[in-house]
């Protein structure tokens, strides 16, 4: 498939080669999904009993664990079981920073580790708040208070659902398309709203112009029920065993149906990209013509 780029690769430990590093790293800032068909990671037998939606807390859509402090979230699990969830999901968190550390050693410096997350819920059929929550809806990733500020934002997912079960993507029309469809419309924010959001906490830092820009692309896709119907779009099946990477704030996603992932992000200022000029920023930036960070 077109917007797929497969690499196959076993071993979460082993060296890579240039050529193999070359090949991810091009995919991936080209707006590609990075398929790895064959890099399952492995489950200890005593994590079994940790596949359950039951274990996340109801008011969390996923479990959460950050490396930078070790603490785990979005639970109900306690004690010993909470301690064995942790440990699982630290194992990825750690396994993984390894290898993308290896498969893009041109990151390493820049890249921020950002939350680890466990995801038991089947997604088909799960109920959300608001249309702006619903993931099964293509959109490209932006949250609304979490700006960037023009940096990436990189995810790593690998399923492992014990019974065969794929977690089926669909995936949109490139990012320029979509700038282009929808930013133009946009209507530009409050003044000052950007530093009341920031003042009242409603935001973790400050909204910049390309934070509302997304924040809006990503509302208005979602709420745009003819564009949903007539998009052009492929279906992407990841089957248990596999993993794949995403620049998520660039390649037009839904999340169909599926259960039992983990699932990675990572932070990158744009500094550190091999092409700037791909990124959702350079490109809205072209599309207004106006600097946005
Ligand atoms: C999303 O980023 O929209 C959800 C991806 C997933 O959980 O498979
Ligand atoms: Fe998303």
């Amino acid at each position: 498939m077109d917007g797929l780029e497969t690499i196959y690769i076993e071993d979460w430990e082993n060296q890579i080669s240039q050529d193999i590093q070359n090949k991810a790293v091009t995919a991936l800032e080209a707006g590609k999904v990075v398929y790895f068909p064959t890099l399952a990671f492995p489950i200890r037998s005593k994590e079994q009993l940790l596949f359950s939606p039951e274990k996340v807390d109801p008011k969390s859509k996923n479990i959460s664990y950050d490396l930078r402090n070790d603490r785990l979230s979005g639970t109900s699990s306690v004690g010993e079981e909470a301690e064995l969830l942790k440990e699982m999901i630290r194992r990825y968190a750690t396994t993984c920073r390894k290898f993308v550390d290896k498969l893009i050693p041109i990151y390493t410096r820049g890249l921020v580790q950002a939350r680890t997350s466990f995801r038991p819920v089947e997604i088909a059929g799960r109920k959300s708040p608001s249309y702006r929550k619903d993931d099964t809806l293509l959109h490209i990733d932006a949250f609304p208070s979490s700006p960037t500020n023009g940096h990436r934002i990189l995810r790593f997912f690998t399923n492992i659902h014990p019974d065969g079960k794929p977690r089926v993507w669909n995936v949109g029309e490139p990012f320029e398309n979509v700038a282009r469809k929808f930013a133009p419309s946009v209507a530009g924010p409050f003044l000052g709203s950007s530093w009341l959001l920031q003042l009242l906490k409603i935001t973790k830092g400050y909204r910049s112009l390309y934070d509302h820009y997304m924040l809006q692309i990503h509302n208005t896709m979602k709420g745009d029920a003819e564009y949903q119907k007539n998009v052009s779009r492929t279906e992407v099946r990841f089957p248990p065993g596999s993993s794949w990477m995403v620049y998520t704030d660039q390649v037009s996603h839904a999340a169909l149906s599926g259960q039992h992932v983990l699932e990675q992000t990572y932070h990158l200022p744009a500094g550190f990209l091999q092409n700037e000029q791909t990124s959702p920023l350079k490109v809205l930036e072209k599309v207004l013509n106006k600097t946005l960070v």
